[in-house]
C-alpha cells in the first residue's frame, strides 16, 4: 500500500488543518503563552517533592481521581461528581467533541458555535472530529453581539456553545446579562463557560452552571502556575459527567498530576493567590506603560495578558522584540481584526521592565 493510499485514510477534515505548534526554544523573557511567570518558591517545590517520594509510581494512578475531584467539589463548590478531568482543559474539549456528537434531526453533522476570536481549540478540536463549527464575530467592544449569537443559534441549534470569559485573546469577561439571555433562550444546547483566566479576573459565572443543568463551567491550573501538569475539570450536571466519564481514557491523569494539582487547589492555594495578585497588579502598571506610545492601543483586560493593537508593522515589532530575546504573540490567522494586535503575556516586574525597555528601545 502506498504512503498516499494511507493518507487517503485518514479523515477529510484534517485536509484543511494544521497541527497547533508551539515554538522551539524558549527566550529569555516568554511572554507568548499565557503561563504564569512565577516559579513556585522552594518551600513549595520541596512539599511536592515530599508527595511525590511517597507515592507508588509502580502503581496505576486512582482511575477515578476521587482525591483531586474532592478537592474540586470544596475549592469551587458543588459535588465531587460533577467534575471530570482531563490532561488539560483541551483534552475536555476533545471529550466532549467525542461523546456530544449525534447530529440533530435534519442536521448532517452536529454544530458548534463560539463567538469569535476566540481559543482556538474549540474549532479546532470540534472539526477533527467531524463537527461542523461556526464562529460568530464578538461586537466592537469585544462584548456577545447578541442579536448575531441568538441568530446562529436559532438557526444552527448547535449542541454545544463555548463562551471564554475572560476571552482569548481579547481579555475581557462577556456580560453577565448577555451570557445568561443566551443561556437561558436556547435550553436544548450545553453551554460551556471556560474560565481559565477566570482566577485573574475576580469573578465567576458558577452561579449560572448552578442554576441550570445545560451549563458547564471549565477551568485550568494552567494559567496560575501549574501549565507542566496539564490538569484541567468540567464542572457539569452529573447526569452529563457520567455519560463524559464513558468516554474518558480511565488514567488519564497521572499520578504526580493528581497529587500536585490536589496540592494546588489546598496547601500551595496561598502561594497561588499571592502570584495572581502580583499580576494583577502588574497588568495595570504595564497597561499604563504601553499606553504611552502613540502607535499602541491596550485593550482593558481582566486576564493574564494584554491585547495591544499596533499601528506599525507587528511581524516587524515581533521580530525586533525576538532579537531582545523577548517572545509575544502574534495573529498570522483567524479573526482579521487581531492581525493587526499582539498578545502580551504579563510577567514579573522584571520581565515587564525589560518589555517596557525595549519598546521605547524600538518605538522611541
Ligand atoms: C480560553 C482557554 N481555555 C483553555 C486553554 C487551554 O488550557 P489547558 O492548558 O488546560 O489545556 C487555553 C489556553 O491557552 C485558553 O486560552
Amino acid at each position: 500500500m502506498s504512503i498516499e493510499s494511507l493518507k487517503a485514510l485518514f479523515r477529510a477534515e484534517l485536509d484543511e488543518l494544521s497541527a497547533y505548534r508551539v515554538p522551539p526554544a524558549a527566550p529569555a523573557v516568554k511572554l507568548d503563552a499565557n503561563e504564569s511567570p512565577w516559579p513556585l518558591p522552594p518551600a513549595a517545590r520541596a512539599r511536592i517533592a515530599a508527595v511525590l517520594h511517597a507515592s507508588e509510581l509502580n502503581r496505576y494512578p486512582d482511575g477515578r481521581a476521587t482525591k483531586l475531584r474532592e478537592a474540586l467539589a470544596r475549592g469551587l463548590g458543588g459535588s465531587a461528581d460533577e467534575y471530570v478531568l482531563g490532561v488539560g482543559s483541551d483534552e475536555l474539549i476533545s471529550l466532549i467533541a467525542t461523546a456530544m456528537c449525534r447530529s440533530r434531526a435534519n442536521a448532517e453533522r452536529p454544530v458548534v458555535v463560539f463567538p469569535e476570536p476566540t481559543f482556538v481549540m474549540y474549532g479546532m478540536t470540534s472539526r477533527t472530529h467531524g463537527w461542523r463549527a461556526i464562529g460568530v464575530p464578538l461586537d466592537g467592544a469585544w462584548d456577545l453581539d447578541a442579536d448575531a449569537m441568538a441568530d446562529a443559534l436559532e438557526r444552527t441549534n448547535p449542541n454545544v456553545v463555548y463562551y471564554a470569559s475572560p476571552n482569548n485573546p481579547t481579555g475581557n469577561c462577556f456580560s453577565r446579562s448577555r451570557l445568561e439571555a443566551l443561556i437561558d433562550a436556547f435550553p436544548d444546547s450545553l453551554h460551556v463557560i471556560d474560565e481559565a483566566y477566570g482566577p485573574y479576573s475576580g469573578q465567576s459565572f458558577a452561579t449560572f452552571a448552578e442554576e441550570r443543568p445545560h451549563c458547564a463551567l471549565m477551568g485550568t491550573l494552567s494559567k496560575v502556575g501549574f501549565a507542566g501538569i496539564r490538569v484541567g475539570w468540567v464542572r457539569i450536571h452529573e447526569a452529563l459527567s457520567a455519560e463524559l466519564e464513558k468516554v474518558r481514557q480511565p488514567f488519564n491523569l497521572n499520578t504526580a498530576a493528581q497529587e500536585i494539582a490536589t496540592l494546588a487547589l489546598t496547601d500551595l492555594a496561598p502561594v497561588i493567590e499571592e502570584h495572581i495578585t502580583s499580576v494583577v497588579a502588574e497588568r495595570e502598571r504595564l497597561a499604563t506603560a504601553l499606553d504611552e506610545h502613540e502607535s499602541l492601543r491596550c485593550f482593558p483586560s481582566n486576564a493574564n495578558f494584554l491585547l495591544v493593537q499596533c499601528a506599525g508593522n507587528v511581524g516587524e515589532l515581533c521580530a525586533a522584540l525576538l532579537q531582545r530575546d523577548i517572545a509575544v504573540r502574534q495573529f498570522s490567522t483567524g479573526d482579521s481584526r487581531v492581525r493587526s494586535c499582539i498578545r502580551i503575556t504579563v510577567g514579573t516586574p522584571d520581565e515587564n521592565q525589560r518589555l517596557i525597555e525595549a519598546l521605547r528601545d524600538i518605538l522611541g
